[in-house]
């Protein structure tokens, strides 16, 4: 199983230019990358501009989103089928800014897994605990709830396909990453939620990874001690050096 390292761009830059000067420094050294699985995941504006610059065997990309119905009326959406047409592989689904600024429910964002798996689009499934929430000892439940409702009536197969990334809300942009040791747990937990909900095999199989302040300094260590097997970089994406440093920790 390759590490999977996606970068999420969120709503940067602010350019044509930028973007693909960022998505082209990223591929010019992924070229040495072996072992990882790389994923750019831009705004929806950027996706064909890179698309473009995209070759076989080099990095793969991935959308902030995605709308569960497939065409008509639904003015500002995008459909799996836009993203399968341009080329994308995988979709980051109910990311903690999606829950909490667009008001997305796990219904919601289980329709988007459910759609996006209907047409091999891999969901990159995040989920994750407030601050309140791990405060108030609630972190098990929140996770359990958000994992069970989001995979509703997702099948064993499918799930070959499904990502999960454990995102601490606290923790996203922040600069207070969670500890390796916490990592470990919650990677354990998700993964008993897994077995309980399919088997020992979907839950062994299943790429789970870590988001949240994550740098070239914390990196490697997610990977190697956390039982991991991946990372969602944000802020530290938007940087071609130190994104590459970050996909070398991993390798
Ligand atoms: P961050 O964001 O790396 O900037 O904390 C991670 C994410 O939101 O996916």
């Amino acid at each position: 199983m390759k590490t999977l390292i996606a970068a999420n761009w969120k709503m940067n830059p602010a350019s044509q230019k930028e973007a693909k000067s960022l998505f082209d420094k990223v591929k010019k050294s992924k070229r040495k990358f072996k072992n990882s699985e790389v994923v750019i995941c831009p705004p929806f504006a950027w996706l064909a501009v890179v698309s473009h610059m995209r070759n076989e065997g080099g990095l793969l990309l991935g959308a902030q989103n995605v709308f569960f119905e497939e065409k008509g009326a639904f003015t500002g959406e995008v459909s799996c089928l836009m993203l399968k047409d341009l080329k994308v592989d995988y979709v980051i689904l109910g990311h903690s800014e999606r829950r909490k600024y667009f008001g997305e429910t796990d219904e919601m964002i289980n329709k988007k897994i459910k759609k996006s798996l209907s047409v091999k689009l891999k969901p990159i499934f995040c989920i994750g605990e407030t601050k309140d929430e791990k405060d108030q000892n609630k972190k098990s439940e929140v996770l359990e709830r958000q994992i069970t409702d989001g995979l509703k009536s997702v099948t064993k197969d499918e799930m070959k396909n499904v990502a999960v990334a454990y995102e601490p809300v606290w923790a996203i942009g922040t600069g207070n990453n969670c500890s390796v040791d916490e990592t470990m747990g919650s990677v354990l937990f998700i993964r008993k939620i897994l077995t309980k909900l399919y088997n020992r095999e979907v839950a062994d199989s299943t790429r789970i990874l870590y988001g949240g302040s994550v740098k070239s300094e914390n990196s490697g260590d997610y990977i190697k001690k956390s039982g991991a097997d991946g990372l969602l970089v944000g802020g530290a994406s938007l940087n071609p050096e130190e994104f590459v440093k970050i996909i070398k920790s991993a390798e």
